[in-house]
């Protein structure tokens, strides 16, 4: 990798295994460095240095703190604390942000649930850890600061943030008005800050407190009057001074920043706490949440109960393989990213600002795939939320939001997908009542999930163009795709992908259908026609050495040899192995074409060559330079899909190199942590590709496909542990080189441990498989009672 550079001065950064975190060694990375902190009602999001912001319940409607999109490289504001030395005037933060003195020493842990800051500047080490309780709505920063010098010193202590005003879209577009209706002031009995907007819509909500287990003596709320005209949070005015105003804020941004005083004498270690919260409108309830979390006896247990929550969850899979970085990200990392992913869709991030988007319908449906093990309920629940965002014609919302509204512009994919859902979770549980629950049609009406299952299909069979594939309307899975099919051109652009897509997750379909005695004439008529859909696609879309993309309204083939740019495109070569579409030789002619094209050391770009001429019926793909996202850009997420592709051709090394190089604390070594800029501990959503002049930078972390389909490519595929409705399949494809491997999994209430020998160095085949010491025929684990555990010994070879 010639265009890289390896060299680039490297940091300490690493996974503490045994706590389950990630040290970040260096305040000043090139992106901000997240954690997501929640308890799903109350969200924080915090950087290294303490930036990020706070909302509760949505992204959206409900925003506690302000954050500045757009800001990079401030990544401002967050929630700070401001250190100010009561005798000299000296003044710090131990996060670093935003005062930015360098501190002797310096670190943050993000662990699951919490995350913890610990620095020393001028003789004074304070370690706050954040952690969002699991039953509570607020936040609680535990400070404990320690004073190392040899005399008697005394802090003035100033935690801060800047509230938000709440809406957040609302906050964009009508600013000029809405910071007017702020209210802000100090409630000495209670030794809090309150904070709310007059506001009907916020007043049914309930108002915002943030209270310190010191006195506070005194405060600023006013954020002029604590930042000071024309300074910033840097050099606030009023830490600079050490004077509070301490007056009531009424119709001006508000900020809280009450102050208190800590005298420590020499090694002397003091504990304080910050409690920030929504109180609904409960009475008392503010007052019940700072009695709690300003207890030292019950923040402990608070935190391990975090803690302790997470180790559950992340009990139920837990591998142990010949690489370390790779089971430390699927025992930790990937099942955590999993697990915001699947809360926060593509919704709030550091990237997506918690506004437009929502709740995306098919990234959604794909998130479910990775909580299946941990908390089939909560997919249950999912997929009903998901198929009441269809129509009764079959197709549904693109994205939605908490209150039902949603984006109502047609993609040629979205609604195909919650067959994979709803087919995943039943191999998973065994739960066929799921085909009976009843969800409603948006335009009117309800029916059963088996019912909207059936009605995405259809819908994709009945909007077919003139090859014979379904039309790709707005886009398909590659949104940016969005010039294929024009309502003023006919609407007769069609998708390839879509049509795989199809053929796939109609086979889903008519096997839950069987599996549920819904196999009725229908279904036997769809599978016939799902049956010449396939011999179709490899009729017409068969282009001599791999599968195009999409045929234009006016028939121009966009991924074929004949297209100039965009000649070949990844996802229609992997959906056509994953969909059965392709016949072995083809599938590994198409993969071939893959890996002789698009492959690079730091991940698979999403199609070759790049467009530059700007041809007007493809897309907004072309609006992306060159390497960038889907302009040729490597897509982490579509990676995931050609590592499974090569799994099911059998091909185990070259599964793991497409593993591998995009795993993140491994590209992020080969690529250098400045250079790739993201976070090395989970996934994000695209590297720049070999055409573009950064080559290697990474952006879009966090919420990304990538994280639930890198989960399943690796445990489901590559180890093969595979959840089937008949009981647990163990299908492995390996580098020869594992011997042996493990896997520890629940599945149905029972406990798997399931140990694989390679003596032979095969990378797939089974010689026996024994449950509890008796072998059984096949590959297929029968379930076991609710319950129990068993041990399992694969032995592998030819
Ligand atoms: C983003 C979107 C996802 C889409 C992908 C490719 O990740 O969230 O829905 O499939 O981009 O365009």
């Amino acid at each position: 990798m010639q265009d890289l550079a390896p060299d680039l001065p490297q940091n300490t950064n690493d996974f503490d295994a045994v706590q389950k975190e990630y040290v970040i060694k260096s305040f000043a990375t090139e992106r901000p460095w997240i954690n997501y902190i929640s308890n799903n009602r109350y969200t924080v999001l915090l950087s290294q240095t303490g930036g990020g912001y706070s909302f509760w319940k949505d992204p959206k409607s409900c925003r506690i703190t302000k954050y500045r999109y757009d800001n990079h490289p401030q990544d401002r504001p967050g929630r700070y604390l401001y250190f100010r030395d009561a005798d000299t005037g000296q003044v710090w933060s131990p996060g670093w942000q935003p005062v930015m003195v360098s501190p002797d020493q310096w670190e943050c842990r993000h662990g699951l649930g919490y995350s913890k800051i610990t620095s020393t500047t001028y003789n004074i080490e304070a370690s706050t850890t954040i952690f969002v309780p699991n039953d509570d709505d607020c936040e609680v920063w535990v400070s404990r600061v320690t004073n190392h010098d040899t005399k008697s010193r005394t802090i003035k202590i100033t935690p801060y943030v800047e509230f938000a005003l709440f809406n957040a879209m609302d906050e964009y577009s009508a600013y000029f008005n809405l910071h007017f209706f702020n209210d802000a002031k100090f409630d000495p009995d209670l030794n809090t800050l309150w904070y709310y907007m007059h506001h009907h819509s916020w007043m049914e909500l309930g108002k915002v407190f943030m209270a310190t287990s010191e006195k506070i003596t005194g405060y600023t709320v006013d954020r002029r009057q604590f930042i000071g005209n024309y300074r910033s949070e840097s050099n606030p005015e009023v830490i600079e001074t050490g004077i509070d105003h301490n007056t009531p804020v009424l119709g001006l941004d508000c900020v809280g920043a009450p102050s208190f005083e800590l005298t420590l004498a020499p090694g002397e270690s003091r504990e304080f706490y910050v409690v920030l919260g929504v109180d609904n409108n409960v009475p008392d309830r503010a007052k019940h949440m700072i009695t709690k979390y300003t207890d030292p006896a019950i923040v402990k247990i608070e935190l391990a109960n975090v803690k302790s929550k997470w180790e559950n969850w992340l009990s139920n899979l837990q591998v142990d393989v010949p690489d370390l970085d790779t089971t430390t990200m699927i025992n930790v990392w990937n099942q955590y990213q999993a697990k915001v992913a699947f809360d926060w869709s593509r919704w709030a991030s550091y990237y997506h600002t918690g506004t437009y988007r929502g709740i995306g319908f098919r990234d959604t449906n794909q998130d479910c795939l990775g909580m299946l093990h941990i908390m089939p309920t909560a997919v249950r629940d999912k997929i009903k939320l998901l198929a009441g965002q269809m129509f009764t014609d079959g197709h549904s919302h693109h994205c939605f939001f908490f209150d039902g509204s949603g984006d109502t512009m047609k993609y040629g994919d979205d609604h195909l997908w919650i067959n994979l859902t709803v087919h995943r979770y039943i191999c998973e549980t065994g739960d066929l009542s799921i085909l009976d629950e009843v969800a409603r049609y948006v335009d009117g009406g309800e029916g059963t999930i088996h019912d909207h299952c059936r009605r995405a299909l259809e819908y994709a069979f009945r909007e077919s163009g003139p090859h014979g594939l379904p039309k790709m309307f707005f886009a398909d899975w590659n949104d940016c795709l969005n010039n294929i099919c024009l309502k003023e051109k006919g609407e007769r652009g069609e998708s390839v992908m879509v049509a795989q897509q199809l053929v796939m997750f109609g086979n889903m379909f008519c096997e839950f259908s069987k599996w549920s005695g819904k196999y009725d004439d229908s279904v036997v008529d769809l599978q016939s026609r799902l049956n010449s859909l396939k011999a179709r696609i490899n009729e017409v879309a068969w282009d001599g050495n791999w599968y195009t993309r999409a045929y234009t309204d006016d028939n121009r083939t966009i991924g074929g040899v004949e297209s100039g740019e965009g000649q070949l495109f990844l996802n229609t070569q992997s959906w056509a192995v994953l969909s059965e579409v392709a016949n072995e030789t083809r599938g590994k002619t198409a993969m071939n074409s893959v890996y002789d094209r698009l492959n690079t050391p730091v991940g698979i770009k999403l199609l070759d060559p790049p467009y530059r001429s700007f041809p007007n019926d493809v897309g907004s793909v072309i609006h992306y330079p060159e390497g960038i996202k889907e302009n040729a850009g490597i897509f982490c997420h579509a990676n995931t899909w050609a590592i499974i592709a090569e799994t099911m051709l059998g091909r185990a090394d070259r599964a793991m190199q497409y593993y591998l190089q995009i795993l993140p604390p491994k590209v992020a070594k080969t690529i250098g942590f400045d250079r790739y800029r993201v976070e090395p501990y989970v996934y994000c959503q695209f590297i720049a590709g070999p055409d573009h002049p950064n080559h290697g930078y990474a952006s879009h972390s966090w919420l990304t496909g990538t994280s639930v389909w890198s989960l399943v490519a690796f445990t489901q595929h590559i180890l093969g542990v595979r959840p089937t409705f008949d009981g647990l399949q163990i299908d492995p494809c390996v580098p020869g080189t594992w011997k042996s491997f493990s896997m520890n999994r629940r599945f149905r209430n029972a406990d798997y441990a399931i140990t694989f020998h390679n003596p032979t160095g095969v990378s797939t085949g089974i010689k026996s498989i024994v449950v509890d010491g008796t072998p059984i025929n096949g590959t297929i684990i029968p379930v076991q009672p609710a319950g129990t555990s068993v041990q399992v010994v694969v032995t592998m070879g030819a």
